[in-house]
């Protein structure tokens, strides 16, 4: 579990506030995690069909204080001796990170502790060390509802990115098609089961985006969805109705869609294995991560490859006070400490 080889013994208490997820949780240099406690907006957010900024900030101020005491009492380590909080500062909702950032701030000056502010994404990208020895450089895969982006991860801390996302998230493109069809918020969960009804077979054939280097493109997709169903009488692009004759339809949309963002995926993948030969594994990470289809295609593909893949348990896919703790613990040994001047989004 010691994941740094370091006699340094160190605990860190990690806070993400970013968007719709109250996450803490407690990470040792030397006995890995220790605790991890959540709190998920999904059921409050569900009967809009997406997150409100306005109602997610104030539920992470309701919600603080509770979900940290939890990951404190879990991990038999007192507050007192926690050596550095560590706190998601961008990119995320302005309301919901200011809620992390202050609360963070207010704790290491009362109790005088080392403060870090922590990039959510580079969260992401490291969570597959949570429970797993990754190799390095490896790629990793990261698609959550904010952000889709392909990296290669050289060291801790140390990673380049090869290309993101030019517009939609892939998991913006899962909750947004969702919503067009009726399905519930969150999108990609609701597809998931939607697809596995009919197989995950490919009905629609929807286009894959094929742009020079490595970026992402889903918008379009989505709009070649959108004007499929309107093409088929399935949807009133006036009124904003959707007229899908029934569930095995809705089933067919979202099997077609969800074959088509796997592909893109392991083009994109496939491509850079083959332009970078360096890489020995490959981590697939973020809430996306979470849908099984996907995982058990790209193994079927990496096992081609002879390159590892390593994919975070769920829990720790989705936005997670565990990954920030961890981004923490390096970056403490790191020396790289912030001090009270920690800004959002800066
Ligand atoms: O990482 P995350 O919790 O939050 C962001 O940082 O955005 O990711 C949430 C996203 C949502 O778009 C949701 O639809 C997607 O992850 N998601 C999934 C699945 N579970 C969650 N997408 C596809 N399949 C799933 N099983
Ligand atoms: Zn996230």
């Amino acid at each position: 579990m010691n994941r740094f080889n370091t006699t340094n013994d160190l605990s860190i208490l990690g806070i993400e506030t970013s968007c719709d997820e109250t996450g803490a949780a407690v990470y040792n240099t030397i006995n890995g995690l220790q605790s991890y406690a959540l709190y998920s907006q999904i059921a409050l957010h569900a009967s809009t069909g997406g997150v409100i900024p306005e109602v997610a900030s104030r539920s992470q101020l309701e919600k603080i204080r509770p979900v940290i005491d939890e990951a404190i009492a879990q991990s038999s380590i007192p507050l007192s001796d926690i050596d550095v909080i560590a706190v998601t500062h961008k990119p995320g909702l302005p309301g919901s990170l200011l809620v992390g950032v202050t609360f963070a701030k207010a704790l290491a000056w009362a109790l005088n502790k080392q403060l870090i502010g922590i990039n959510h994404l580079e969260g992401h990208v490291f969570s597959s060390f949570i429970e797993h020895q990754v190799p390095f450089p490896h790629l990793c895969l990261t698609a959550s509802g904010g952000h889709t982006s392909l990296y290669i991860v050289h060291d801790f801390g140390v990673y380049t990115q090869l290309g993101t996302t030019r517009d939609d998230a892939a998991g913006e493109a899962f909750d947004k098609i969702a919503k067009l069809v009726g399905l519930p918020y969150p999108g990609g969960p609701a597809i998931e089961k939607s697809a596995e009804q009919v197989s995950f077979n490919d009905f629609f054939k929807y286009p894959r985006s094929t742009i020079e280097g490595f970026d992402f493109s889903f918008s379009g997709l989505k709009t070649a969805v959108l004007y499929d169903l309107v093409n088929k009488g399935w949807y009133i692009l006036k009124e904003k109705k959707s007229l899908i004759p029934g569930i095995n339809e809705i089933n067919q949309v979202a099997s077609s869609l969800l074959v088509c963002i796997a592909d893109i995926f392991i083009e994109r993948i496939l491509k850079a294995i083959k332009h970078y030969p360096e890489i020995k594994a490959v981590t697939f990470v973020g809430g996306v991560a979470c849908n099984k289809y996907i995982a058990s295609r790209l193994r079927d593909t990496l096992a081609k490859y002879n390159k590892p893949l390593f994919i975070p348990s769920p829990r720790y896919c989705t936005d997670n006070g565990a990954m920030i703790a961890f981004v923490g613990a390096y970056k403490a040994l790191q020396n790289q400490y912030s001090d009270l001047t920690l800004d959002i989004l800066k």
